[in-house]
């Protein structure tokens, strides 16, 4: 059986799943989007995936072409009809297909695709070694909270990272404070064993995923300070991670061929990824060794 995706109302052989040249995500990047693990065929966190899809349409004035219990009907019946037991889900909503001119077009109805892959976690190596990030130019809009399909900055940084055989970006504003990855958010331990990372504000995408380890650390009597650090701070500090739907809980030992504290990932970033794990288990039943 061939891939099945979806698009405005149908499912179609992937290659098949196309829209019109004249769609506002197409020609203006007028859309937003979501990724969304999925283990056992569960979706991991979706209540807080479709909370910040209802924000990021809200911010852009985009009306969902579904209800909300239709678009979690539509993302099982997409896994069933993939026979995926465990993935990533990709849902993009922009604003329709209508001539091309900047305003909004009237009576245009959202357009609405999704697409399953399989599971892109991190390799075995990447979390016992951790992996190295190097450093870019933050040069981003001022409104990084909405999930906007409008990725120039990120694509270009995060190739600059491939280029140079490093995991991720990290994006820096010109006082040298950083606010995220390119893909992902991150954090950083000090000295004290206090988990720093950048407040959920415009200048970052709030992460389900940072969202989800905040919460797990404050649990288990870690200490949680949100606000940024420099690049200065971050070198020296004793651990550094990044999280994301995609990466979990990722410990980073180099940044920009630094290392970070003993040069392996530290305890408070392994302790954090293992009840992150259990918080998946728990949600979908999966099992991680
Ligand atoms: N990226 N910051 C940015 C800029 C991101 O693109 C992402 C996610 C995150 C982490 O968000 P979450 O924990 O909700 O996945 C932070 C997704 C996975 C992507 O673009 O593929």
């Amino acid at each position: 059986m061939g891939k099945i995706s979806y698009v405005n109302g149908r499912y179609l052989n992937h290659r098949d799943a196309t829209v019109h040249i004249e769609d506002r995500g197409y020609q203006f990047s007028d859309g937003v989007y979501e990724v969304i693990a999925f283990y056992n065929r569960r979706l991991l966190d979706e209540d807080l995936h479709l909370q910040r899809l209802t924000r990021s349409l809200a911010a852009l004035h985009i009306i969902s072409p579904v209800h909300e219990n239709s678009l979690r009907f539509v993302m099982r019946e997409l896994i069933a009809r993939n026979n995926r037991v465990d993935g990533t889900l990709y849902m993009q909503i922009t604003r329709g297909v209508a001539k091309r001119d900047h305003p909004f077009p009237h009576a245009t109805e959202a357009s609405l695709v999704m697409a399953v892959t399989g599971p892109k976690m991190p390799k075995a190596k990447e979390i016992t070694e951790g992996v190295g990030v190097i450093t870019e130019p933050d040069l981003r809009w001022a409104r990084r909270d909405i999930k906007s399909i409008s990725l120039l900055p990120n694509i270009l940084a995060k190739q600059k990272a491939s280029l140079a055989g490093a995991r991720e970006a990290w994006l820096v504003d010109e006082a040298g404070m950083i606010s995220e990855g390119a893909v992902s958010n991150n954090a950083i331990i000090n000295a004290k064993n206090e988990l720093i990372t950048h407040a959920a504000d415009e200048h970052i995408l709030g992460g389900i995923t940072r969202d989800v380890v905040l919460n797990i650390a404050r649990k288990s009597g870690i200490k949680v300070i949100e606000r940024s650090f420099s690049l200065k701070e971050a070198k020296t500090a004793r651990e550094a991670f990044l999280t994301s739907t995609t990466s979990n809980v990722l410990p980073v030992t180099r940044i920009d061929g630094v290392a970070v504290g003993n040069g392996k990932p530290g305890p408070v970033t392994l302790k954090l990824l293992s009840l992150y794990h259990e918080h998946i288990y728990a949600q979908t039943g999966k099992q991680w060794n």
